[in-house]
């Protein structure tokens, strides 16, 4: 058990820490703002203290890895939960005789934690078989109520028989109220005292007639000896009944282990506390019991009624469960009593009762389950602690409740309270607390013996050093510091207040306090700086302590510093260029907010090149090739119309017509006498090359082809190249065009005629012999029609060949 929570609070720290590594931010680190170790370690659950003696110029309370970074390893204080079961016994099966069944475990741990961090405790619980049940039967005997007394006689035994059905140990007791016996409640005539109505016995408050015990015989004679009474208001003095019924253990004989119900039966509603006065009593119901030999209530007329808050407070100090078994009409007010999300009196049913009280024995039946098959944790934590339920009951899904239902014995749930000390109490004496977890009407309990953490062991008396050389014998060192006696001040208290006023040093350390410009004592510059901007209302600027009136400026870890007289300065908030201080240690260095810069480079954040040699191309040893400005060692190219340069020296330009078009119209007119120079011979003079032709044309490495078509259709070719040696551009072009050869027209047109006339001869030929084909058909049908009528005249008759037409 104990690894286990150990396990558990390591895994813990684990991801805390690495989770704290990743996200730190001084912006948002809760813990250096804090002084002493107290306040450190109870400021968040992640600050540690360090408590190493001597100069330490980091801030003491920070997150541990941070400590440690800065060379406080084992002088951490940084306290851990600590879980320790000192009672943890195994949860009991069965009832037996020689020892308290147990349903609860553990049953006493002791628990070390500090604030805002939660810590999570298993609570397992189990119905034992066979857990003793106390109940009693507390009845109203009014008048009304005569009828349910002769059921409840009749009833008695079976009650016993049913209720040992659940549980072989089982008790059984009874009581009877009526009401005070004062006007207003009670008739006071004589004759209405002795016997307020026919046949009935004198009104009292509460008598118990029977203790309880396992005689079910003995609890039918004395429900049926007992008298019914009599009174006149309707409410009746229940609630002194129930008062003394619940805190009257012995005369009761309520088992400490047990179930206890107190079953209330009645048919009409009760008084409360103030309703007294109505009867002039004014005293109000202290909680104790007052019962007299015979059982009687002695207080009944001098006391007033107990309110609601006294009845649950008594209920949970003495673990009853009260059932109220209540006729229909009344049924609605008892009800508020015990229902709800924190009922009125904690633990309590309410159910219906028939007016003849004929089905007690089940109504108690169900309510015992209903009350059993459920357990609902609570506790009596004060402000300071909070504590959260998670179970799963006996379902998988855990979720935060405080209540599980659907129990029967034998089942086991577990409940994991989350346990967090919220914050310190200011009294020291509440910092050990016990706290009992219980489970509601019974009186099992887990009792956490808790200790908050809310100083360190360093500040424990016993750990101080008062006088202690280390704080010139002027203060008590703890934790590796000095708190020093009065009048002194200062780190290792070496600062005398009677010399001068601390109040006045520390605003002395207030940068905005120093309004004095004297270019004697100090660079008139940083004075300037301090009377312009002289409105930072921390000491030291928040980033240093003030020690006798000067600032020692808290170190950081390096490359970072911080200085000047006020910690105002630093070296690592200047401008900044790609994430470098200052372009980086090469460019400049960072000095109280303004970089300065290396010799070379200028500008806010040492960016800038001073000299130009970046910006010449050494192929025309010209800066930007003419065609920027050098800025910051870096060619700024011009833009012009649609020519814009690019490249490191303005070399390139994507963008310009290309110098094969520049130079075409020049080779055009010099070397071919065409195009649009060509018609004017001063354009073609003025040309600014001056191309040489050539017959031989071939293109070398480092010159530029470029190729044309000629108004003539004819393909024109020159080439250009750079001459170094002359610093000219050089055009060399092609002397000859490559011209097409010209097409016979005449053969073509020929050609074509012909094709003409022989397709028409052709079609002219088809035509004639198709023609003809047709031709020779008719005439032969013809000629064989002609044959038939011919025979026909011959043999029918002249109008045989017409009928054939
Ligand atoms: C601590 O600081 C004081 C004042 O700055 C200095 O005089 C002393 O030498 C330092 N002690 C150590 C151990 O560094
Ligand atoms: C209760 O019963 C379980 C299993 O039936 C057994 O492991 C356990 O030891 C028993 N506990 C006691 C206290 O007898
Ligand atoms: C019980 O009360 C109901 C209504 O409250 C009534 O109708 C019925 O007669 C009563 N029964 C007895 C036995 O008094
Ligand atoms: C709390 O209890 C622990 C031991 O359990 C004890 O050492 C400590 O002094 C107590 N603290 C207070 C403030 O009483
Ligand atoms: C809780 O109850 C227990 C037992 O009655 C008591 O000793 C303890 O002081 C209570 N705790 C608080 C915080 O009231
Ligand atoms: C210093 O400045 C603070 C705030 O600006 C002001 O309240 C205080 O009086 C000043 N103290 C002195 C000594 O000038
Ligand atoms: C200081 O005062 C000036 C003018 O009074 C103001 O503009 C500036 O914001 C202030 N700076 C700070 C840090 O308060
Ligand atoms: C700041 O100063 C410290 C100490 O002089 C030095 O180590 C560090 O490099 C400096 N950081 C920058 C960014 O200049």
């Amino acid at each position: 058990m104990n690894k286990f929570y150990t396990l558990v609070i390591l895994l813990y720290l684990i991801t805390a820490t690495v989770s704290q590594i990743k996200n730190d931010d001084l912006n948002s680190n809760p813990c250096t703002s804090k002084e002493t170790c107290s306040d450190c370690i109870t400021a968040n659950p992640q600050c540690g203290w360090c408590m190493k003696r001597g100069n330490f110029s980091y801030h003491r309370c920070d997150f541990v890895h941070r400590l440690s970074d800065q060379g406080c390893f084992d002088q951490i204080f940084y306290p851990t939960p600590s879980f320790t079961p000192l009672l943890n016994e195994d949860l009991s099966n069965k009832t037996s005789e020689d020892s308290d069944p147990i349903q609860l475990r553990p049953q006493r741990v002791h628990l070390k934690i500090r604030p805002n961090l939660p810590y999570s405790v298993h609570v397992q619980f189990k119905q034992a078989l066979d857990y003793p049940v106390d109940l009693y039967y507390l009845m109203d005997l009014s008048k009304s109520m005569e009828d349910d007394k002769e059921k409840l006689a009749q009833l008695g035994n079976q009650l016993a028989v049913n209720m040992r059905t659940i549980t072989s140990n089982f008790r059984l007791g009874f009581g009877s109220f009526v009401d005070k016996v004062v006007m207003p409640y009670v008739s006071t005539v004589r004759e209405k005292l002795d016997e307020p109505c026919t046949g009935c016995a004198a009104p009292y408050g509460f008598r118990n007639h029977m203790k309880l015990d396992t005689d079910a015989n003995d609890f039918v004679r004395k429900v049926a000896d007992t008298q019914i009474s009599g009174n006149l208001d309707a409410p009746e003095g229940g609630f002194d009944a129930i008062m003394q019924a619940i805190v009257c253990k012995n005369e009761i004989g309520w088992r400490e282990k047990s179930r206890k119900m107190l079953v209330f039966s009645t048919d009409s509603g009760f008084h409360y506390a103030g309703d007294g006065k109505l009867g002039g009593i004014v005293k109000p119901n202290d909680g104790d019991c007052h019962l007299d030999r015979s059982g009687l209530y002695t207080e009944s007329t001098t006391q007033d009624y107990p309110s609601i808050s006294q009845i649950n407070h008594k209920v949970k100090e003495h673990h009853v469960n009260v059932i109220f078994a209540v006729t229909s009409n009344q049924y609605d007010i008892y009800r508020q009593l015990a229902e709800g999300q924190s009922p009125l009196i904690e633990g309590s049913t309410a159910g219906k009762l028939e007016n003849d009280s004929s089905n007690i024995v089940t109504l108690i039946q169900d309510e015992y389950l209903k009350i059993t098959s459920a357990v609902e944790l609570k506790d009596n934590a004060t402000d300071n602690v909070k504590i959260t339920y998670y179970s799963s009951c006996l379902s998988q899904k855990k979720e935060e409740t405080k209540i599980c239902r659907g129990l029967r014995v034998g089942n086991s749930v577990t409940f994991e309270a989350k346990i967090e000390v919220t914050s310190c109490p200011r009294n020291r004496n509440e910092w050990n607390q016990t706290i009992l977890i219980y489970p509601v009407g019974l009186n099992d309990a887990l009792i956490i013996d808790l200790e908050m953490i809310c100083e360190c062991d360093c500040e424990k008396p016993w750990n101080e050093q008062p006088y202690s050389p280390y704080c010139e014998r002027r203060g008590t060192y703890e934790c590796g510091i000095c708190s020093c006696n009065d009048n002194f001040y200062g780190r290792r208290c070496e600062c005398d207040a009677k010399e001068a006023n601390p109040a006045e040093e520390e605003q002395s350390c207030i940068h905005g306090n120093d309004t004095k410009c004297d270019a004697k004592e100090a660079n008139p510059a940083e004075e300037e700086q301090s009377c312009i901007h002289g409105n930072d209302t921390k000491v030291c600027s928040g980033r240093g302590v003030c020690r006798c009136g000067e600032c020692e400026c808290y170190k950081r870890e390096a490359p970072e510093e911080v200085t000047g007289k006020y910690c105002e300065c630093d070296n690592f908030s200047c401008d900044r260029n790609d994430g470098k201080v200052c372009s980086g240690p090469d460019h400049g260095k960072c000095e109280c907010g303004t970089c300065l810069c290396n010799d070379e480079w200028t500008k806010a954040d040492c960016s800038c090149k001073k000299s130009n040699e970046d910006c010449v191309d050494p192929r025309t040893n010209k800066e930007c090739n003419n065609r920027g400005n050098c800025k910051c060692g870096q060619c700024q190219c011009e833009a012009k119309g649609d020519e814009q340069y690019t490249g490191q020296y303005c070399e390139d330009c994507p963008t310009c017509k290309s110098q094969c078009e520049i130079y075409k119209e020049c080779v055009q007119c010099r070397i071919h006498q065409s195009g649009p120079l060509s018609e004017d011979a001063d354009a073609c003079n003025q040309c600014t090359i001056n191309p040489i032709g050539t017959s031989e044309f071939e293109v070398t490495e480092g010159e530029q082809l470029c190729v044309f078509i000629d108004d003539d259709d004819c393909k024109f070719q020159f080439k250009y190249k750079y001459d170094e040696t002359e610093d000219i551009i050089l055009v060399i072009a092609q002397n000859t065009k490559d011209c097409p050869e010209p097409v016979d027209v005449l053969a073509i047109v020929i050609g074509v005629i012909v094709g003409i006339v022989l397709i028409g001869l052709a079609l002219l030929l088809i035509w004639k012999l198709l023609t003809t084909i047709h031709d020779r058909r008719e005439f032969a049908k013809f000629e064989k029609e002609r044959m038939m009528a011919k025979w026909d005249t011959v043999c029918t008759g002249a109008l045989a060949p017409l009928q054939t037409l």
